[in-house]
């Protein structure tokens, strides 16, 4: 979010897509510290639900608003959006049509930031199901990954790869919700919960890193 906000500072930003918004911090975020209108897209309702509310309780409800639709094929115009953002979310919503989407409604030079999961090493056997969503998407490094975006329309500026505080970071609201579910007896979900951790962190100990693209349109 920031490095969009770096990225948008000197241009006249209206409108942002947050394309896969999920619960809606950024979006939030971005409406808060930008003061402009953006468009929070996600197809998965329970998200949107949080996100509505949380745009209440922050007191963006009349600059954030909520679309039900999925990034492949979002119903707006080309060119609606000065600007856009896809956090986390390019190779799940699917990495190219995602990245076509977002140079497709962005209108020429405007900053698009995108974060996923890049490798920095390949495996050298192909993975198994003990790896599991790790072993099913596609092995891009981030220089691989920067050559798609190129290709898709998207002109890349600079790319961060973040360090290991970033996965903590990420990790670390998790355990707590699976401490909580293991203190109240949920203990299916609170394991499923620490399955997922663990395997990231062994995935980042082995091949994977986190990394935001910084681009804007061609
Ligand atoms: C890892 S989450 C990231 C959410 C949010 N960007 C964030 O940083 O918290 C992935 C998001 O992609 C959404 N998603 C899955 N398929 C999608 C699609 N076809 N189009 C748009 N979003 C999709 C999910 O509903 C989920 O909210």
């Amino acid at each position: 979010v920031d490095l969009l906000l770096e990225a948008a500072s000197g241009t006249a930003v209206r409108t942002v897509l947050d394309l896969a918004s999920g619960k809606g911090e950024a979006s939030c975020v971005i409406a808060e510290r930008l003061g402009c209108k953006v468009v929070a897209l996600d197809p998965f309702l329970p998200f949107l639900r949080l996100s509505v509310e949380k745009t209440h309780r922050r007191g963006v409800d009349g600059r954030l608003h909520h679309v039900r639709a999925s990034g492949r094929l979002a119903p707006f115009r080309d060119r609606s959006f000065d600007a856009g953002l896809c956090i986390g979310a390019p190779s799940i919503v699917g990495l190219e049509p995602a990245l076509r989407e977002l140079a497709r409604l962005v209108r020429p030079g405007g900053p698009v930031v995108v974060s996923d999961v890049i490798f920095r090493t390949l495996p050298a056997q192909p993975t198994g199901k003990e790896w599991g969503w790790l072993a099913e998407i596609e092995q891009f490094s981030a220089g691989e990954y920067a050559q798609v975006m190129e290709r898709c329309g998207l002109e890349v500026e600079r790319v961060v790869v973040h360090g290991r505080n970033a996965w903590e970071a990420y990790h670390a609201p998790m355990m707590l919700v699976a401490a909580e579910a293991w203190a109240n007896g949920d203990t299916a979900f609170a394991a499923r919960v620490d399955e997922g951790i663990e395997l990231e962190r062994r995935g980042v100990d082995a091949w994977i890193d986190y990394a935001t693209f910084v681009a804007h349109v061609a």
